[in-house]
Parts: structure tokens; C-alpha cells; sequence
């Protein structure tokens, strides 16, 4: 059995009140769009076809590197309008399942008892119980419960509006009946549209059965048609991810308040994750590791016993085992603190290695440095790494000691053991073992006065 898929993207999504595309609208920092491929990507033996239409050009363009056929619907006719776009490539034995491209969170669960319903015999649609059926197209059956057609709201009778249970608008069908039904699609309707729903009937009349699932939930099947919309699924999907976090052994002080914009290639046991953290790209993080609230960490390796304060950012960055981490500390692009480091409040690390047991405590910028391994580096210490036009790398080696308020200005190398007095500016290296200070040496002038107001 071939898989067709069939995303039905064109819509303008107007209440969206956006000159970006609708489905190009993201969750969790991917597309809607690449949310609908990213599930169907999941069914074997699938090829898989947008149809796109409004902003084409763009949602082709951001969204390139999906494995689709990409159809264009230049007006947009309707459903069944769009369907018919993709006819040629429907080949008779092909099931062809039909997605939108602005409902991100559907399942493969779901979808995959809808391909069990599906056969030559049977036509399988997906719907749902809603409260409030208001817009949607409703499910209309017979004294039996077989399912007789499709009615959309503007078209419905006010004994159809009563009816809750409504049209998803994903079903699977199979590829020659559908081709044949296509072909016969009016528009003689309140939309004067061509509609996908309309092939309920057909297949009906054609000795069908119509063999209806429902999702697990509501959200699986809801679509994003104004910004309410977005922000609804975005909390249901967070809510998700937050489950299946703690489902892997994290500890979520609130599973309302983590967003996860990514994945974790790594996930230890007996994380505890304190509220409003915020997690991006792909990151990696081993057991027992501690993350306050407040926190924004994004393509993080970060080793086991990791203790991340509140309000700290980390990017692209390495942290060993044991390391201690803000509050507001920042580690930017190729940090890498090996194990035992301790990086407090207010200290910058960009583009560094941080040698094993070192401590850069307070209120410091660690910039291209290679720093050894049991170093302190005092409060308010600089690497002037920048002259306005290049950068240079400052050296710090094993067991330096470098006073408060220090600026290293690179290139320079601090040697082993070396200790700098506090307020000092270092221009030149500084040998290994001695103490090197430039500082003005302190007078004091026993003869001043203090001024007096005339
Ligand atoms: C459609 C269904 C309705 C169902 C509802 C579920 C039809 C006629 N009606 O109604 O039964 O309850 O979805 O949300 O199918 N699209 C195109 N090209 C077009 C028109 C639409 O690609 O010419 C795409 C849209 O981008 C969207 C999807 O198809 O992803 C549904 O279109 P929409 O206009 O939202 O359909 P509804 O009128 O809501
Ligand atoms: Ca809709």
C-alpha cells in the first residue's frame, strides 16, 4: 500500500491578521506546516504532497529542506478545489490521506487507525464531539449511525446545526474511487465552493461505508485560525512535552510554566526543572542536573550534577559535571567549562575553555580565553579581547589567581601559579609563580583639606 499524503496549505488565513503565511505561524518554534510533515513523515511507505497557494513563495522558501512535492493552488476553490490539484500524482492502488496544514497537533495514533479504516470498501473520516459545533462541517447519519454525508454550517438545516459531532476534515481514501469522485465535484453550494466534503456522499452512493475514529483529544484535531488559536495549541503542546518529561523521569516544579521550542538528544533521570524555563534547539542533559527558575538554555551539553541558578542563559555552550552555574550567569557560543567549574552572578563566558575546579565568581567577562584548571579569577575581571577590529586570545594557566577588578588585555598570557594584584591592568605576559601588579602606588597627604563652602 502507497501512501499519498496530501497537506491542504493554500488558505489565507485572514484572521490571522498577518503578512506572514498562516501555516509559516509557528509552535514551539516550528512551523505549523513542519508540525503536520513532521507527523505524517512518520507513516512508512508515504510520499508526501503540499498544496500550497497564498505566500507560496515564502512557505516554499522557509520550508525547503521538507522531503514534499510542493503543488500549487493558484485559487482557492475550495477543498475538493485543492485536492483536484494533486490528482495527477493519485495513482489508483495509492491511499490518499488528506492533512491540513494548520493543525499541528494531530497524532500518528490517530492517523494510523485511520489507515486501518481505510480500504476500496471503505471511505475513513475523521471526527470529533464538539460542545460548540458552530463553523464546522456536521457528521449526518442515519437511523443506524451510517454515516450519510457531510454538511457544512452555511449550507445546513437547523435540525443539521444541532448536530455536535463534526468534520475534521482528515480522511483517507482510496486513490481511484476518489479520482472518480473528484471528477464529478460541483460548487452548486452557499460558498459556491468545491467541496472535499462532498465526496461523503459519493462514496455512499457508490456502496462505501464511511468508517469514522475519533482523536485521543480535542487539540489533536483543532485548527489555528487566529492568534487565540495559536496560543491554545502552543500551551496544549507545551503540556504535552511537560508530561512526557516527567513521564521520562524529570521533576517539573510546574508543568504549566516549561516551554520546550526543540528536543533533547539526552535526558537524564532526576532532573528538577524549576518554572518558567525556557529550552531551545537540541540539548543534551544528563542526570541529577538542577535548573532554577527563569533559566533560557539552548543547544546545551550539560553534564550530571549541574547545579543552573535562576536567570541564566546558556547557548551553545558545554558544561562539565559538578559545575555551578549563576544566578545570572551567561555562557554564550563555545563556552566549555569542564567539570568542577563554578561560574557565579553576572559573569559573561563567550568562546572559552574553563579548566576543572576553576572559579569565576562575580561580575566578570571571559571572552577567547583559554583559562587552566584550578584558577580564581577575582571579582569584575575583563579579558579585553577586542581592539574595534580583531579579537585576540587571553591565556590564563593552571593555579592563577588574578585580583579583583583586573583587565587582561590580549593577546596575554597569565602563567602557572601566577598571581595579579587586584586592580591591576596586564598588558604584557605575566611570569608563572610571581605576583604581578601595575597599579600607582597608594599615597596618602597628610597636609589636605577638605574644601569649604564659601
Ligand atoms: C473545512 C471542511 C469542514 C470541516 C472544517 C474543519 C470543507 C468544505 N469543509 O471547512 O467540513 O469541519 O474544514 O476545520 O472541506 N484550503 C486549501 N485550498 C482551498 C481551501 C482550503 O488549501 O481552496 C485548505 C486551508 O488552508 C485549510 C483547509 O484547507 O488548511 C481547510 O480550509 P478551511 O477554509 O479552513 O475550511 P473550512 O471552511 O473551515
Ligand atoms: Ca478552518
Amino acid at each position: 500500500m502507497k501512501i499519498k499524503t496530501l497537506i491542504l496549505a493554500a488558505g489565507q488565513g485572514t484572521r490571522m491578521r498577518s503578512k506572514l503565511p498562516k501555516v509559516l505561524h509557528k509552535i514551539a518554534d516550528r512551523a505549523l506546516l513542519h508540525h503536520v510533515y513532521d507527523t505524517s513523515a512518520q507513516l512508512e511507505n508515504n510520499a508526501i504532497f503540499v498544496i500550497y497557494g497564498h505566500g507560496g513563495e515564502l512557505v516554499k522558501n522557509q520550508l525547503a529542506q521538507l522531503q514534499v512535492t510542493w503543488i500549487e493552488q493558484a485559487q482557492q476553490l475550495g477543498t475538493g478545489h485543492a485536492v483536484q490539484q494533486a490528482a495527477s500524482h493519485i495513482q489508483d492502488d495509492d491511499v490518499v490521506l488528506v492533512l491540513y496544514g494548520d493543525v499541528p497537533l494531530l497524532q500518528k495514533t490517530t492517523l494510523d487507525t485511520l489507515l486501518t479504516n481505510v480500504s476500496e470498501k471503505s471511505l475513513a473520516l475523521l471526527t470529533v464531539s464538539l460542545a460548540n459545533p458552530t463553523g464546522y462541517g456536521r457528521i449526518v447519519r442515519d437511523d443506524n449511525q451510517r454515516v450519510l454525508k457531510i454538511v457544512e454550517q452555511k449550507d445546513a438545516t437547523e435540525a443539521e446545526k444541532q448536530i455536535t459531532e463534526v468534520n475534521t476534515g482528515i480522511l483517507a481514501t482510496h486513490g481511484g474511487k476518489l479520482k472518480n469522485w473528484l471528477a464529478r465535484l460541483g460548487n452548486n453550494n452557499a460558498q459556491k465552493e468545491y467541496y472535499l466534503t462532498d465526496i461523503i456522499e459519493m462514496a455512499v452512493n457508490d456502496g462505501l461505508s464511511v468508517i469514522t475514529n475519533q482523536p485521543h483529544n480535542e487539540d489533536e484535531v483543532l485548527g489555528v485560525n487566529n492568534r487565540q488559536q495559536l496560543a491554545h495549541l502552543e500551551r496544549a503542546f507545551q503540556l504535552q512535552q511537560a508530561n512526557r518529561l516527567m513521564e521520562a523521569g524529570v521533576t517539573l516544579r510546574d508543568p504549566a510554566r516549561i516551554d520546550v521550542r526543540g528536543h533533547f538528544a539526552q535526558l537524564g533521570q532526576d532532573i528538577e526543572i524549576d518554572v518558567n524555563v525556557v529550552f531551545e534547539g537540541v540539548n543534551q542533559i544528563a542526570d541529577n542536573v538542577k535548573i532554577g527558575a527563569n533559566c533560557v538554555i539552548k543547544n546545551a551539553v550539560i553534564g550530571e550534577n549541574v547545579e543552573i541558578f535562576s536567570h541564566s542563559v546558556i547557548e551553545n555552550a558545554t558544561v562539565g559535571a559538578n559545575c555551578r552555574v549563576g544566578p545570572f550567569a551567561r555562557l554564550r557560543p563555545e563556552a566549555q567549562l569542564a567539570n568542577d567549574v563554578h561560574i557565579g552572578n553576572f559573569v559573561e563566558i563567550k568562546k572559552s575553555t574553563v579548566g576543572v575546579g576553576s572559579k569565576i565568581n562575580h561580575l566578570s567577562y571571559i571572552g577567547d580565553s583559554l583559562v587552566g584548571s584550578g584558577v580564581n579569577i577575582g571579582a569584575g575581571t575583563i579579558t579585553c579581547n577586542y581592539d574595534g577590529v580583531n579579537k585576540f586570545q587571553t591565556v590564563i594557566e593552571d593555579g592563577a589567581f588574578i585580583g579583583s577588578d583586573t583587565q587582561l588585555v590580549a593577546p596575554v598570557t597569565v602563567g602557572k601559579n601566577a598571581t595579579i594584584g587586584a586592580g591591576s591592568t596586564i598588558t604584557k605576559d605575566t611570569p608563572a609563580e610571581q605576583l604581578t601588579l601595575s597599579r600607582t602606588k597608594q599615597m596618602s597627604i597628610p597636609t589636605w583639606q577638605r574644601p569649604v563652602k564659601k
